[in-house]
């Protein structure tokens, strides 16, 4: 079987709810994997949560569950409503405490242990049991050999872990990274890996990869008393998810894109590879590290309450409005800031003035002059620039979205909007429908087709955003619903790549008004 082009998210923890944190990078996993699949490529998109580690225990213990499970199961509902409501598409949502990842999980580290990347050693140092923490004798408040966080005392500990020899493949890592650019994007996240861990002296230290004091994971195998940590279990998804190590699993791995957070890109491009390479499997393609979004400037906390929930954003704003709006306001991979009012200026501007108005004026004058389009017939004197503009839309944004700049992408679809709307101010048809001749006529339909044309690519490239607007947008244009993308997005006919191309609208198209794409909305009402 053909390889099948593999996305993920970060498995996210379930110690709360999902936020709009969380929706974002999943939104962006969906966009790429709706892009590749509408281009024709079959695709396999995972995403979960990561349901073990001490910070979910405690949460549990917290709301008062009786056990962690009890707990979790209780959390994955809100997740996986939010990605309905997001229309996520999703073909597995994994959970870490599903059996075959039990299984992946134990397996592959009975690989890295043969290999002889584990080993097991003491450890001792100050210990508060409170915390569940060791910490350094230095930062211990005296006199009385108290905890810096709680001030309850410490006891000396001694802890007997598993480590990971990662300090043997630094220069491995280094090499691999030197000889594979684009292994981790955007190029700042690249520089930060290369400049910061990999070329400290002690920026690659072996890890601790077991927790004899947590009941809560998935057990050591060969030693019951202790469990796998948190990170080391939670990478593993990845390979969970393609079969491994069953025949077939290369129809999934290497992984094309692993879309993850900044925060945890250490993780995924410097433990992941080398915990790979341990166990003789193939390093991912890509590691793409997404910014940080805050709210109206300021950073969301639960003590703020200003914590942006995305179900109630999309009931606010509508799924799709919120999936166009995350992607065209914060350049992929950089930090952002949103709003409600920034959410509200583009749907205004880019949405029900842009696209909107240059659908709905196309449509009614069509209707009002009963035009029925013919084949594209060439170009005439006054197209030209909406062509050019067509052009470098389909040129910038099937580049942008290879290399996941969403808002790039958007951007040359705003790009080519503005063009169409400017073109019909200037070739203004109203005046032309006044000219009854057939040769008037002609000119007339010739430039209604330019406007439904690019109206047309503008939904095509849209698609994999916003789905539902661009079918309904397209049925206004005369395709049939669900038969240009499926509800997956998947391709019916011709590639999305393909039907970027100028002068596919068929003759014999009538365009019909419809209820407009993008109602006008009224001030927000808080
Ligand atoms: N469970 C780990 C990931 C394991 S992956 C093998 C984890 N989970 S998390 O719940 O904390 O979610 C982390 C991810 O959520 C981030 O990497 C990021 O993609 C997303 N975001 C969470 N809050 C965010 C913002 N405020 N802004 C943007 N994305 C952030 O870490």
């Amino acid at each position: 079987m053909a390889k099948k082009f593999f996305v993920t998210t970060p498995i996210y923890y379930v110690n709360d709810i999902p936020h709009v944190g969380h929706a974002y990078s999943t939104i962006g996993a969906d966009v790429l994997a709706r892009f590749k699949r509408a281009c024709g490529l079959e695709v396999f998109f995972l995403t979960g949560t990561d349901e073990h580690g001490q910070k979910v225990e405690k949460a549990a213990k917290e709301k008062g569950f009786d056990t962690p499970r009890a707990f979790v199961d209780s959390i994955v509902p809100h997740f996986k409503e939010a990605w309905r409501v997001l229309d996520i598409t999703y073909d597995r949502f994994i959970r870490t405490t599903d059996e075959d990842h039990k299984a992946v999980a134990a397996e592959f580290w009975k690989r890295v242990q043969a290999a002889g990347y584990i080993e097991k050693r003491g450890y001792e140092g100050w210990y508060c049991m409170y915390e569940e923490a060791f910490h350094l004798e230095k930062d211990l408040v005296q006199p009385g050999n108290l905890c810096p966080e709680c001030g309850r005392p410490v006891q000396r500990m001694k802890e007997e872990n598993y480590f990971f020899k990662l300090t043997a493949f630094k220069d491995r890592l280094k090499a691999f990274l030197a000889a594979n650019p684009d292994l981790v994007q955007p190029e700042s996240r690249r520089n930060e890996v290369l400049g910061s861990y990999l070329a400290a002296e002690d920026g690659v230290q072996d890890v601790s990869i077991s927790r004899s004091t947590l009941k809560w994971g998935i057990p050591v195998p060969g030693d019951p008393q202790q469990v796998i940590y948190v990170w080391f279990d939670a990478l593993l998804n990845y390979l969970t998810a393609t079969g491994w190590p069953a025949v077939g699993y290369k129809d999934l791995w290497p992984a094309d894109v692993h879309i993850i957070g900044k925060e945890i890109l250490r993780f995924h491009a410097v433990l992941w590879p080398a915990m790979l390479e341990a166990a003789g499997e193939q390093a991912p393609k890509r590691v793409f590290g997404t910014g940080w979004i805050v709210n109206d400037g300021k950073k969301m906390s639960k003590s703020l309450g200003n914590v942006v929930d995305p179900i109630d954003w999309s009931n606010r704003y509508g799924s799709e409005v919120l999936r166009y709006y995350l992607l065209r306001e914060i350049p992929f991979g950089l930090d952002g800031s949103i709003s409600e009012s920034g959410i509200e200026g583009r749907y205004n501007a880019e949405l029900a003035n842009g696209l909107g108005n240059l659908l709905s004026r196309g449509a009614a004058l069509c209707e009002k002059n009963q035009v029925v389009f013919t084949a594209w017939d060439g170009p005439q004197d006054g197209d030209g620039e909406l062509l050019a503009a067509a052009r470098s839309m389909q040129r910038v944004y099937l580049l942008s979205m290879e290399s996941l700049a969403f808002h790039d992408a958007l951007e040359a679809v705003n790009e080519l909007i503005r063009a169409a709307n400017k073109y019909v101010d200037e070739r203004a048809p109203w005046t032309l429908a006044k000219d009854k001749s057939p040769e008037g006529q002609r000119t007339l339909a010739h430039v209604l087709y330019c406007v439904a044309e690019a109206g047309r690519l503008c939904l095509v490239a849209l698609a994999p955003v916003m789905p539902k607007t661009a079918d309904k947008g397209l049925a206004l244009l005369g395709y049939p619903s669900g038969s240009v993308f499926g509800e997956r997005s998947e391709a019916k006919g011709a590639g999305l790549d393909k039907l970027l191309a100028w002068g596919l609208l068929p003759a014999g198209t009538q365009l019909t008004k419809g209820e407009g794409l993008f109602p006008r909305r009224e001030a927000v009402k808080a």
